[in-house]
């Protein structure tokens, strides 16, 4: 049986994932209520793949609609995207970000557990590795946060070791992504943000589209060879092959794992501004602004316990993930529709 229902899987991350664990040869299932994304990214993933794949318009948060989907699914392992992810606005709204990040997890649980379902893998983030620690991070530094976002990744961690100790047949793997980036290479599927972005590339890819003018460098006095912030980019393809990857090691063993996914190498604000700017075909208009709040200058990771376990590397460099990022962009002037 290899069914993985996929929360948040008409996202980014979640969509990109889905099509390589069809490629793979597993049957999806999706819920994602569409806060933060669009149902034509299901047709999309189908047409990639040219498989099907079922998908409900439904909240993580409320425990009848994670129940039936059980209910009508044979659901194996879950892979679990949903969540809300702007940094800035979880500061200005936490009680909707640990509500719906926290209470949300924990009703998918309550569900998977009443169905006997013991496998899920998670998407964390470096952000837990907060402010203290020092570059190349590794999983077994203590972990912290400094706004509501962060916090969700740390408390929904512990509570996910906190059930494998209470049940020694569940397994969980907690994903730290490093910085997401790029795009599937069809063009068809990418990051398709709400608004103005607050991201570094998805920002450099509306200058290059000419919808905004000029990219704001955060500061060029950090303790970086240029100056500026430096940064583990990791193809989004790589990423989701992590997860195919992580799902298989959940299945053969059991326990709580927290596993890092970055390339282990770092990129300076300026570095993808370039890279970008070589992809798009013309140079991305810049300039240098103070730090922002909260930024530190160096982030990257420590890849070799996926290596260890998984036997997974990421592949793409900068210039590939620029180049797909820019496919994408082209192609989907304004989104995925
Ligand atoms: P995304 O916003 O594109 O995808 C998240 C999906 O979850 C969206 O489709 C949204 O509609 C859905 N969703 C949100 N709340 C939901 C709910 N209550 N019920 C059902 N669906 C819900 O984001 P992404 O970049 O693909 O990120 C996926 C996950 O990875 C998130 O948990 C995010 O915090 C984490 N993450 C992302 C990054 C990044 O840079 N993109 C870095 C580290 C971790
Ligand atoms: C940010 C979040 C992090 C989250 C991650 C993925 C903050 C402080 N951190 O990480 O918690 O997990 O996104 O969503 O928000 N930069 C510019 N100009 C811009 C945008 C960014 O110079 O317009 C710089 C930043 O200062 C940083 C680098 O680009 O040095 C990357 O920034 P960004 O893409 O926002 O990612 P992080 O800050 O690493």
């Amino acid at each position: 049986m290899n069914k993985i229902l996929v929360t948040g899987g008409a996202g980014f991350i979640g969509s990109h994932t889905c099509v390589e664990l069809l490629n793979s040869g597993y049957d999806v299932v999706i819920m994602d209520n569409l806060c933060n994304s669009k149902e034509a990214a299901i047709g999309r993933i189908e047409k990639i793949t040219g498989k099907k794949v079922k998908f409900y318009k439904a909240d993580i948060c409320d425990f009848d609609s994670c129940c039936k989907i059980f209910e009508e699914n044979e659901i194996d392992s879950v892979i679990h995207f949903a969540g809300l992810k702007a940094v800035g606005e979880s500061v200005r709204i936490p009680v909707e970000y640990y509500s719906n990040n926290i209470t949300g997890t924990l009703e998918l649980i309550k569900a998977m557990k009443k169905y006997g379902c013991k496998k899920i893998v998670f998407s964390s983030s470096a952000t837990v590795y907060g402010m203290n620690n020092k570059a190349p991070y590794t999983e077994d530094m203590p972990t912290s946060a400094t706004n509501p976002y962060g916090y969700t990744k740390v408390m929904i961690e512990q509570i996910l070791r906190d059930i494998c100790v209470s049940d020694d047949s569940f397994s969980a793997v907690a994903l730290r992504y490093f910085n997401p980036i790029g795009a599937h290479s069809s063009g068809l599927i990418g990051e398709d943000p709400n608004g103005i972005p607050n991201n570094l590339v998805p920002y450099i890819a509306q200058v290059a589209i000419g919808k905004l003018e000029c990219l704001s460098v955060y500061g060029d006095d950090y303790d970086t060879p240029d100056g500026t912030g430096v940064r583990d980019y990791i193809h989004v393809c790589d990423l989701a092959r992590g997860h195919v990857d992580a799902v298989k090691y959940a299945s053969e063993h059991t326990g709580f794992e927290a596993v890092n996914l970055g390339t282990g190498k770092g990129s300076s604000v300026l570095e993808v501004a370039d890279a970008y700017g070589k992809a798009c075909g013309k140079p991305i208009a810049r300039k240098i602004a103070p730090r922002r709040a909260g930024d530190i200058a160096t982030s990257f990771a420590d890849a070799s316990k996926a290596a260890r376990l998984f036997n997974w590397q990421a592949k793409a460099d900068i210039n590939q993930m620029c180049a797909d990022s820019w496919n994408f962009t082209k192609n989907n002037p304004d989104g995925i529709k």
